[in-house]
């Protein structure tokens, strides 16, 4: 019988224990058994590992904990930041625990360090290893959606709302920080979908007095006497290197002449939480189809990928996955990032337009 693992690793994404349970049932139906690392690759150095599946009269079956896990958000096997798999011996230890209780496959659930690290195990050791994009910061290339950003998006709105209905009872400014890392995903869509005033995003490239600027410009235009809008809103991207604190202080320093009240909410960790998303779901159990059907098949160092934006990848029996392989998603990855892949030059492009329209 085949044995593979999963594992989930960086920053919990709602949709993870989907995928997990998802993965689980998958995989038995193909006759394999499913162990689940701890605490990300943190457990697979040192060998924490338990079984997923158990043995019943009917024969094997998920057990309740991931079955009672599939619909709550966070990761139910654990998750970390670990230090030690940036080095080769790290993963020569990994791979070496793995093998020992004989999983012969690794299916990643994580973001960009994580299947950074799920390549460099692949290619070190030669341990096959399946990635899931799994990130509510949506930074990976080569596809276009991630588990968790549909989630992490719902929740921007909904707080939204809340400070809105604050903000309009006060007429009120808000900036509102969300997550995101160095990518401006969320705060460019949740901006779109809160009908924001504007967003600052990190793609934007802007020096401290161009966001400075640009905020009390976004305010003044909000505020003057023939608009008087009730409420100014203007979600921030993590990655703007201005503190959110900092940023409302200076532009309600210039603007003590008009005396709008300009206010600061970071949404921080809230936005990570919650459970996911019908979407999410959906997305976390067509990834999980086919990287076990990918790794049972004998794929290796590659990531399933959601209707790619870029041409490439290896079709899968879901037309709407394909496996593309891991160095050429992290180099997109790192185009997405520094703003030379064409997808981010789209993105920008709209965000113009859609700039002149959200002022209005
Ligand atoms: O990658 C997900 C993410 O939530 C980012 O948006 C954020 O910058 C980071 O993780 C925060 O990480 P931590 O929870 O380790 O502080």
């Amino acid at each position: 019988m085949r044995r593979i693992a999963v594992l989930t690793s960086g920053g919990d994404a709602p949709g993870m224990n989907a995928g997990l349970l998802a993965a689980v049932k998958v995989a038995i139906a193909r006759g394999a058994e499913v162990l689940g690392v701890e605490n990300g690759y943190d457990g697979a150095i040192d060998g924490q590992l338990r079984p997923l599946t158990r043995q019943t009269t009917a024969g094997p079956a998920p057990i309740a904990e991931i079955e009672r896990a599939g619909g709550r958000g966070g990761t139910v096997l654990g998750s970390s930041r670990c230090p030690r798999f940036f080095e080769p011996e790290g993963r020569t230890q990994a791979a070496d625990q793995l093998r020992q209780v004989g999983v012969d496959g690794l299916i990643v659930f994580g973001g960009n360090g994580s299947l950074t690290g799920g390549h460099l195990l692949a290619t070190e050791t030669g341990f096959p290893v399946v990635g899931v994009p799994a990130s509510i910061d949506n930074d990976l290339g080569c596809t276009s959606d991630a588990i968790g950003v549909d989630s992490a998006l719902n929740t921007i709105i909904d707080a939204c709302d809340s400070i809105s209905d604050t903000a309009r009872s006060h007429h009120r400014a808000f900036v509102v920080e969300v997550m995101g890392r160095d990518s401006g995903y969320l705060a460019m869509v949740a901006a779109v979908a809160t009908a924001a005033d504007a967003a600052l995003l990190p793609e934007q490239q802007l020096s401290e007095a161009a966001v400075i600027a640009e905020v009390e410009r976004i305010v003044r235009a909000g505020a003057r006497p023939d608009r008087q809008k009730p409420r100014i809103l203007i979600i921030k991207a993590e990655g703007v290197p201005v503190p959110a604190t900092r940023l409302v202080k200076e532009v309600g320093k210039r603007l003590a002449d008009i005396g709008v009240d300009v206010r600061a909410t970071v949404l921080g960790h809230i936005v990570r939480g919650g459970n996911p998303s019908a979407h999410d779901r959906l997305l976390a159990g067509r990834f999980a189809f086919a990287a076990v059907g990918s790794l049972l098949s004998g794929a290796s160092d590659v990531m399933v990928a959601w209707r790619p934006a870029i041409e490439g990848g290896q079709p899968t029996s879901d037309s709407s996955v394909v496996l593309f392989p891991l160095e050429e998603m992290l180099a997109e990855t790192a185009r997405l990032l520094d703003g030379s892949s064409p997808v981010t030059l789209a993105r920008m492009e709209r965000m113009r337009a859609a700039q002149n329209v959200l002022g209005l």
